[in-house]
């Protein structure tokens, strides 16, 4: 019996093909994350994330301009304060002169054309290394995160970002209420215009392994699983979604990317508003780990992973490597 449906006859031809592709990845979607420290002249490599550097504020403008002329729209910034300037309460990562203000008001008058989003938490500025503040738990030299006196701190934060420039502002700790606190402090200040991308769907995740390295933000006892969601849910992660957009997220994030893309089609089926998700640093650094050793082939794999992601239902990705992925897509 000869087949009389050939699904090969739409493959055959690489125009026709090209024609009929469901999925599309554009540099439009690409946002890049990058770390910002605390000093100048700096350009260190993070050896756990190949390819990948710690700037300081006044060589951050280089490399945004070389994010800008790859057609690359945005970027998240992660703040790195000096060590000595890490308290309990992270107060560094809501000061003025900060270096994720510094950062982002240097980039704001250098590169104007650059969407500057700030990744808004308290584990890169808490001598802890915790998402939160720390209160005395039931077990001796094992604190909690308190959840409500956080929020205060996460507000201050997101508000000192928006008065220094930032485009967008990125909760990523976890807290509950955390999204209604900052819409809630921006909107005192006539802010009402800065949109809120969420972490919505933020899974306690081993795969943040080399950022904790690059952020210095590995905590100091215990882990995150009492506010980062277990890998093994799903339905949570819906509720999640639902109570940050009923907060007023403007964007929903859900990470780490490729070991969940069951939840970004979920999300995608539930909300209309635009969904992001984050392809995290132990994605990155285990694909560049097959790369070097020739085990993976990078350019194929790397596009593949971005247009799963896409094919999953994700509007935008967050990864590092949008910068090479802008130069594949300008090659065509
Ligand atoms: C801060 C934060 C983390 C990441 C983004 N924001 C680390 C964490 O939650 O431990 C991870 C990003 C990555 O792995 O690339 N809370």
């Amino acid at each position: 019996m000869k087949p009389y449906f050939r699904p090969r006859r739409l493959r055959e031809n690489p125009i026709l093909r090209r024609m009929v592709q469901e999925t599309r990845l554009s540099v439009d979607q690409l946002i890049y994350p990058v770390f910002v420290r605390e000093g100048k002249g700096i350009r260190e490599e993070i050896p756990s994330m190949p390819g990948q550097y710690r700037f300081s504020p006044d060589t951050l403008v280089e490399e945004l301009q070389s994010v800008r002329e790859l057609s690359i729209p945005a970027v998240i910034l992660f703040g790195i304060p000096a060590q000595e300037k890490k308290d309990p309460v992270g107060s560094a990562g809501y000061a003025r002169d900060g270096v994720v203000c510094q950062a982002l008001e240097t980039a704001r008058k250098k590169v104007p054309d650059l969407l500057l989003i700030a990744d808004v938490c308290l584990c890169e500025y808490t001598d802890h290394g915790h998402c939160g503040i720390v209160k005395e738990g039931p077990v001796e030299g094992q604190g909690i995160v308190h959840n409500d006196e956080t929020l205060e701190i996460l507000a201050r934060a997101a508000l000192a970002y928006a008065q220094a420039g930032a485009h967008v502002v990125a909760p990523s700790d976890m807290m509950d209420g955390r999204v209604g606190a900052i819409r809630e402090a921006l909107d005192e200040e006539q802010l009402e215009h800065v949109p809120i991308l969420s972490y919505a769907a933020k899974y306690a995740s081993a795969f943040y392994g080399p950022f904790r390295e690059a952020a210095e933000s590995v905590p100091r006892f215990g882990d995150r699983k009492s506010y980062q969601m277990d890998p093994a849910n799903s339905r949570e992660a819906l509720k999640e979604v639902e109570l940050d957009l009923e907060e007023g997220a403007d964007i929903v994030m859900v990470k780490p990317a490729l070991p969940y893309l069951d939840v970004i089609f979920q999300v995608r089926q539930m909300t209309t508003v635009p969904l992001a998700a984050y392809q995290v640093s132990g994605e990155y650094s285990s694909l560049c780990a097959a790369f070097s050793q020739n085990w993976l082939q990078r350019e194929a794999t790397l596009m593949e992973t971005l247009l799963a992601i896409r094919r999953a239902g994700a509007d935008l990705i967050l990864t590092y490597f949008a910068k090479e992925a802008a130069q594949i897509l300008k090659k065509g």
